[in-house]
């Protein structure tokens, strides 16, 4: 394909979601400090068009790649020298909290302000807001002096992206430079406490069980952060990780005043988008103590209609035992098994077996990624692919395709079925519908 001819399928997409844009009356994207915060595309929008988002971030990074070239694209085009300078000045940026120590004006603030605001030595932070304007994060608009653009002022003002940010950029990060340390100390990837993040945080707990102790606690508030983030506003392209995809994925009004547990539910935001519309419905959502103690405390906040709220229980329970609540309609597990290998996995799945009664399911919200091979290259693409690599490093977790959930749904017990792969078009997270074949 020509320059020009990939450079048509842009102008292409671009003018479909510039008249969608237009004729809706939605703001112009821009990075300017009061342009929409998200791509203005609502959820809602025709599928075609989100289709065309897609396709024009894959072929904007197609054309961006060819004209770096082959060579110099793997050497400068992110690869080998950028990402992680790229996570090295985000992670600044956020645990300095830089955003905040800028006001929202048209003069901003000095780097002098800023390293006063911040404590942060002065040219060490001019270096790093400087890395980060050619990121469009801040806007040096004279020598010396920054003010917000639309993605700085988004780490102002989103609490919730502040704290998404966290796991990526610590635990993740770090476990990302010791990865090839963990492949020579202990060769495979199966079991979860043998992992880069064993290497990179020097212990023996695996991820959760290290999170919970009192001292790094924080780690799991941020990780429940990340999960709410990831429900409001999705992946890079499209609506995949969203509220939206887990209320249409599974017919939760056939369950006619039946019983939900949320194993490894965290903070219940499922439930909260959940209770209010299948009034029918009662939850019960399962985490570790700590968890538990944090989100019941809080749920009040994510759900504040009590009539809804007390349809909604919390209980402790760790998911490697026997599950204690007999006879649920379903047994849910939403971003679970991405965090574990199958060896983990099938004990998970083993541990709902005896409390199934006839008729109940296993539902999996996870990622289903594409067949090798068949999917754009796209940020989304790569997003799915770097999500698999973090689950890798930090418990030796993956992200599976639909073959791979067939063959662990065999490995926990023969007579689990997956009924149904609910997989909307462009997306990659899908419901998956499992049931003991007895019936
Ligand atoms: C990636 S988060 C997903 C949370 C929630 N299901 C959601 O989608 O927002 C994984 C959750 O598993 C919980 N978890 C980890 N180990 C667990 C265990 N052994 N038993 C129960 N929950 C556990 C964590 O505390 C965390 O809340």
């Amino acid at each position: 394909m020509s320059l020009t001819a990939i450079a048509t399928e842009i102008l292409k997409h671009a003018q479909a979601l510039d008249v969608y844009i237009a004729e809706h009356d939605l703001p112009q994207p821009s990075f300017d400090r009061d342009g929409p915060a998200m791509f203005p595309l609502p959820g809602h929008a025709p599928d075609s068009l989100h289709k065309a988002r897609t396709a024009l971030m894959d072929a904007s990074k197609t054309i961006y790649d060819l004209t770096e070239g082959p060579t110099n694209s793997v050497m400068w085009g992110s690869i080998a020298v950028s990402n992680h300078f790229t996570s090295m000045t985000l992670r600044a940026l956020n645990s300095f909290c830089v955003a905040d120590a800028v006001p929202l004006t048209d003069e901003g603030a000095s780097y002098a302000e800023i390293a006063a605001a911040t404590g942060v030595d002065e040219e060490v932070i001019t270096r790093i807001v400087r890395h980060a304007t050619t990121m469009r994060i801040f806007d040096e608009f004279c020598p010396g002096r920054v003010r917000h653009t639309a993605s700085s002022r988004a780490m102002k003002e989103n609490q919730l992206l502040k704290e998404a940010m966290k796991p990526c950029l610590e635990e993740g990060f770090q476990s990302a430079a010791h990865f090839n340390e963990a492949v020579a100390k202990f060769g495979g990837v199966e079991e979860c406490k043998t992992t880069a993040f064993n290497i990179a945080f020097d212990t023996d707990d695996n991820y959760f069980t290290f999170i919970q102790r009192p001292e790094e606690q924080h780690r799991g508030k941020y990780l429940a952060g990340m999960m709410r983030y990831m429900w409001k506003y999705g992946g890079t392209a499209g609506k995949s990780h969203t509220a939206e995809e887990v209320l249409a994925g599974f017919d939760w009004a056939k369950l006619e005043g039946g019983l939900v547990v949320d194993v490894g539910g965290s903070h219940g935001s499922v439930e909260a988008a959940l209770a209010p519309l299948h009034k029918e419905l009662k939850f019960i959502v399962q985490d570790l103590p700590p968890v538990v103690e944090l989100a019941s405390a809080n749920f009040n906040q994510l759900l504040p209609n009590a009539e809804d709220n007390c349809r909604v229980s919390f209980m402790a329970h760790s998911f490697f035992d026997p599950q204690p609540v007999k006879d649920a309609d379903v047994y849910f597990f939403r971003h679970i098994m991405h965090d574990w290998s199958d060896t983990y996995c099938a004990k998970i799945l083993k541990n709902i077996i005896p409390s199934m009664k006839k008729g109940a399911r296993i539902v999996i919200v996870d990622y289903v990624l594409p067949d090798p091979g068949s999917a754009p290259k796209t940020p989304a693409d790569g997003e799915n692919r770097c999500g698999d690599l973090f689950m890798m490093s930090l418990l030796g977790g993956k992200e599976r395709g639909a073959a791979d959930w067939h063959k662990l749904v065999k490995l926990a017990d023969d007579r689990l079925k997956i009924l149904n792969i609910n997989l909307p078009d462009n997306q990659v997270y899908g419901v998956i519908e499992i049931a003991l074949d007895e019936e």
